[in-house]
């Protein structure tokens, strides 16, 4: 096993022209320590993979890199008991991905207390279809329902409506009953996401307009923000008694300018999403309700690409330009 080789995107500093990333040979001995060694059938892109292969040193500190938040498949090799070759499995988070070598290469060794069994009824491909973004939006989901946030209390607000994220929250939300309103800054997307379940599009400089007022109609009874910035802001804002905000990124921007009136005046409440530390019990609870009852067919916004063909996608994701999901496949190259 431990002369295996095996290909890996990798992102490397180039001089000249800052970072850049190129298909290399690598061997298992390259994988960093660790319990268990998974063959990685598939993996998904999300904004921080482009992130870490474009440089960002906020997610990944040292180059040359293999990026991957996300990775599923089949465990090789393990010195922990609670794996045996040939458990299906997925991993995603922790540090996988971000300073240890991620899911765009098709072996990785990880910690064994990273790793989640695959829940009978989600295949391999299905949990990466789902990936880190499904994981996030159903997380959102999950605050909503557990702070009462019901169907009937009204609709709730979509950012970054046509990302990884904000796609898997629309189609979440129509099949657990609520309305959703989508926010894009697509504006040939539309139709799309009415398509997807959102019952109401928005321009998003509509929900920015306005955006110097301390508070503002109360429109959604929720919200699942990508954005952050003005747009979490205008969420906040906009939200009524007792709704609940779920923020979990900053596509837009890491800042928040708001008053303390939407909580004073109206209880908005502001939950804060993470995911790649996301306690392992709660990890369990997620994936199981996502390969159970809020279980979705997402291959009409999934699109599968090999590692030879991420270039584009990881630009396009950079440009704010991405659109439903990337499965990457492992099994070949190019
Ligand atoms: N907290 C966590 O654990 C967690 C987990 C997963 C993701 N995230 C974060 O959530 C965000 C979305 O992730 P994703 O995977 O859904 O990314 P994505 O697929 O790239 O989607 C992001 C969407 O946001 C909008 N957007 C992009 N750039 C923008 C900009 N500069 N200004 C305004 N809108 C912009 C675009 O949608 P429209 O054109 O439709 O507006 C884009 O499709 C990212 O910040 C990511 O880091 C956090």
């Amino acid at each position: 096993m431990n002369d295996r080789n095996f290909y890996a995107l990798v992102a490397y500093e180039d001089g000249n022209s800052g970072f850049r990333r190129r298909i290399e040979r690598k061997s298992i001995n390259d994988l960093p320590a660790g319990d268990v060694v998974i063959q990685v059938k598939y993996s998904s892109l999300n904004y921080k993979d482009a992130l870490s292969a474009s440089g960002n040193r906020g997610v990944t500190k040292h180059y040359p890199h293999t990026p991957g938040i996300d990775a599923a498949g089949c465990v090789v090799e393990s010195t922990d008991p609670t794996w045996r070759v040939g458990d299906e499995v997925i991993c995603t988070g922790y540090d996988l991905g971000m300073n240890t070598a991620g899911g765009f290469g098709q072996y990785i060794r990880v910690p064994g207390n990273w790793i989640v069994r695959r829940p009978a009824g989600l295949s391999l491909l299905e949990s990466m279809r789902l990936g880190t973004a499904g994981f996030t939006a159903a997380q959102c989901l999950l605050h909503l329902e557990q702070n009462a946030v019901t169907p009937d209390k009204g609709p709730i607000l979509v950012t970054g409506a046509t990302g990884g994220v904000g796609t898997v929250a629309l189609m979440l939300l129509q099949k657990l009953g609520y309305k959703a309103t989508a926010v894009t800054g697509k504006a040939t997307e539309h139709d799309a996401l009415l398509a997807l379940g959102a019952t109401a599009v928005m321009d998003r400089n509509e929900l920015l307009a306005d955006s110097e007022r301390q508070l503002l109609p109360a429109r959604w009874a929720g919200a699942v923000d990508t954005l952050g910035g003005k747009a979490l802001a205008a969420a906040v804002k906009g939200t009524g008694f007792d709704g609940v905000v779920t923020c979990c990124g900053n596509a837009s921007s890491g800042d928040l300018p708001l008053t303390v009136y939407p909580f004073i005046l109206r209880g908005v409440h502001l939950v804060g999403v993470y995911s790649a530390n996301c306690p392992m019990a709660k990890r369990v609870q997620i994936w199981n309700k996502l390969a159970g009852e809020w279980k979705l067919d997402l291959s009409a916004i999934c699109r599968t690409v090999r590692l030879g063909a991420l270039e584009d996608a990881i630009q396009a994701m950079l440009a704010g330009q991405s659109k439903g999901r990337r499965v990457v496949d492992l099994e070949e190259v190019t």
